[in-house]
């Protein structure tokens, strides 16, 4: 690939690196990437260590901090809880949408020659009724972006995980027409499974039959080898709450739990993607449920002419 048309992408709020999972083998090299979470970040840099992964907190973030690496792509995937029913909906308002404000607050501020050409977003499906929406929309809008949104669920796309997000596409430059999703058939759950034969009492995954007698009616409970299955949402909750994080396995010796390095499989991070050895199960269940799809990612990537799929990544 000729070096022109190289991409360099700053993924704010990065977690765990589910754009940067999204953004392999095209022509986006991720120059940097920024997060506050520790945990995340050691989880980001195991899997791809050739990145510039920095701790920092965007509440404060400058244009100056913004710039240093040059990208002229940025992802965002702010914290959804400001959007959320759960999170008590406070949307702008929410101490933890502090972040993002500032973001915007920032490229309010910036010269144009400054802004990135392109920029896309993730966020739960609540963001698309949201203040901060309409925020978003109307700076890019006056910034001379062109903006498409959409909302998308992997299911869509033929994976067994319901995970309906809103994303939002923006460039200075051009947007292709919105993609059009045809449905296909869902994959087999098993597919994404490490084994359906053991009760998941050795890895921590089993459910204990006194939950399941007091609990278990209220659980989503898959049977692997049905072809229709799917999985709910997996939730940062997973593994802590007991309702509505998540779904549960039917397997040889009882119910289990799913394992986080399945639920990134369902996320379609790429074979390979781990967890440190010494993390516990709830630190990775967590992680692994604030991120995204992957497989829905590259779907949004689409949305950008200049983004093209390569042979191989660019050399970081
Ligand atoms: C919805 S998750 C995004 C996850 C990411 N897309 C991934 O693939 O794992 C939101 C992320 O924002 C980070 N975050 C929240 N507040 C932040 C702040 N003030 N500064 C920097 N990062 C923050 C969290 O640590 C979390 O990783």
């Amino acid at each position: 690939m000729r070096e022109q048309t190289v991409i360099r992408a700053l993924e704010l709020f990065c977690g765990i690196g589910g754009f940067a999972a999204a953004s392999a083998g095209t022509n986006i090299r991720v120059a940097g990437a920024v997060d506050q979470s520790p945990a995340a970040l050691e989880v980001y840099r195991l899997n791809f260590p050739g990145h510039d992964a920095w701790q920092l907190n965007l509440e404060n973030v400058t244009a100056d901090e913004l710039q240093v690496f040059g990208a002229d792509f940025w992802w965002l995937s702010p914290p959804c809880q400001p959007y959320t029913v759960r999170g008590a909906g406070r949307d702008v308002e929410d101490p933890r949408a502090l972040s993002f404000r500032r973001i915007l607050d920032v490229m309010a501020r910036m010269n144009e020659n400054r802004l990135p050409s392109h920029l896309a977003l993730e966020n739960v499906e609540g963001f698309a009724r949201s203040e901060m929406r309409r925020r978003i929309v109307g700076l890019l809008s006056d910034r001379g972006y062109a903006v498409q949104e959409c909302m998308l669920c992997p299911t869509e796309l033929g994976v067994p995980m319901r995970r309906p997000r809103y994303y939002l596409m923006a460039s200075r430059v051009r947007l292709s027409p919105p993609v059009v999703i045809v449905d296909v058939p869902l994959r087999p759950l098993g597919d994404y499974l490490d084994g359906v034969d053991e009760s998941g009492v050795h890895d921590g995954l089993h459910v204990g039959g006194d939950v399941l007698a007091k609990f278990g009616k209220g659980f989503r409970i898959l049977d692997p080898n049905d072809p229709q299955a799917y999985t709910t949402c997996f939730t940062s909750g997973y593994g802590r709450s007991l309702m509505r994080a998540g779904s549960y396995l039917q397997c040889a010796g009882g119910v289990r739990r799913f394992a986080p390095e399945e639920i990134a499989r369902l996320l379609h991070f790429p074979e390979g993607f781990r967890f440190p050895d010494r993390m516990t199960l709830r630190k990775k269940w967590h992680l692994a449920g604030n991120s995204l799809s992957v497989a829905a990612v590259r779907k949004v990537l689409e949305a950008f002419p200049d983004v093209l799929k390569c042979q191989k990544n660019p050399p970081l």
